[in-house]
């Protein structure tokens, strides 16, 4: 009963990053609050002639054996037996790369869902966020998606109440990436531990819509921030750009995407246009709420 479907593979923003330590295996512990945004990649999942996974994608750049999306292939197959049916993954690329919005970590979770539907495998959530983590530290927030507390490296996810409704423009300064192991490589230590999130889970979980804007608009959200903003004077334009128009502008992850959240839509439209002036990709979405897959 193999059939053709396609999945959104929806990226993420970080309302706050706080880094605190580094691990003797390389990584670091985190603590994020991490929020699902309707910009999204497609993933069409068909049948193949032969066995295992051909993927695709629209950007060349990314097809081949190294994305994320085969590779979650492989991990289904080396577990779950070679002999699955062969499926046809084209992954529809949309999500900025190395922008800071786990778009990589996205296609990988959906690339899991989608294949533990096409190959029949009825494998448990537990066992789907476990493969997920092998993919990637993110990968298990977008399996979940919604809003959630993210521990350890980022795996490690305590769900938290969906954020009331809010429009959000992302913008990326044009031509600017950075991978994470660069960001977690170059950030300032001093400001490891910091800044304090409480204040943001607080008002997350009383649903309080200007304690939340108020925390965005404090300033430092984020230690990585701190890996990327000195080094780009594109960011630090389309940042004061954005503060000129009367938004505060906050930095996802690793960057350089850069993301404002407004109640009004008229205000997002603003925003995203006043990047745009300043030479930015601007995406106008909005937050959105947990996977229904389970
Ligand atoms: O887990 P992921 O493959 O996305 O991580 C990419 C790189 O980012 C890691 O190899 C590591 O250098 C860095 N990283 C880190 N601490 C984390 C997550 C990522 O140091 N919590």
């Amino acid at each position: 009963m193999n059939y053709t479907f396609c999945l959104k593979a929806y990226a993420k923003i970080n309302l706050g990053l706080k880094v605190l330590r580094q691990r003797a295996d390389g990584y670091h512990d985190l603590e994020s609050v991490m929020q699902q945004v309707s910009l999204a990649d497609t993933l069409v999942f068909e049948p193949a002639a032969g066995r295992g996974c051909n993927f695709f994608c629209t950007d060349p750049r990314l097809s081949g054996h190294d994305n994320l999306v085969s590779r979650a292939a492989v991990l289904l197959q080396n577990k779950h037996g070679k002999k699955l049916p062969g499926v046809k993954i084209t992954l529809y690329k949309n999500i900025p790369v190395e922008a800071g919005l786990a778009g990589g970590s996205a296609d990988a979770a959906a690339a899991l869902l989608g294949l533990n539907r096409f190959w029949q495998l009825a494998l448990p959530k537990s066992e789907l966020l476990e493969a997920g983590a092998e993919l990637g530290s993110d990968v298990p927030f977008c399996l979940q998606g919604g809003t959630a507390l993210a521990g350890g490296r980022g795996e490690r996810l305590q769900e938290l109440p969906p954020l009331p409704f809010f429009w959000a423009v992302i913008a990326i300064p044009e031509n600017e990436a950075m991978s994470t192991a660069a960001a977690y490589n170059s950030f300032d230590k001093r400001k490891m531990g910091e800044p304090p999130l409480e204040p943001l889970v607080e008002a997350i979980s009383k649903q309080d819509k200007q304690k939340i804007t108020g925390w965005l608009a404090r300033g430092f959200t984020n230690t990585l921030e701190t890996a990327i903003e000195p080094r780009s004077s594109k960011l630090k334009g389309l940042k004061k750009r954005l503060a000129n128009a009367g938004f505060s502008p906050v930095i996802s992850g690793s960057g350089p995407a850069v993301f404002i959240l407004t109640e009004q839509w008229r205000d997002a439209r603003d925003a995203a246009r006043a990047a745009e002036q300043e030479g930015s990709r601007a995406y106008l979405c909005w937050v959105t709420s947990g996977n229904k897959e389970w």
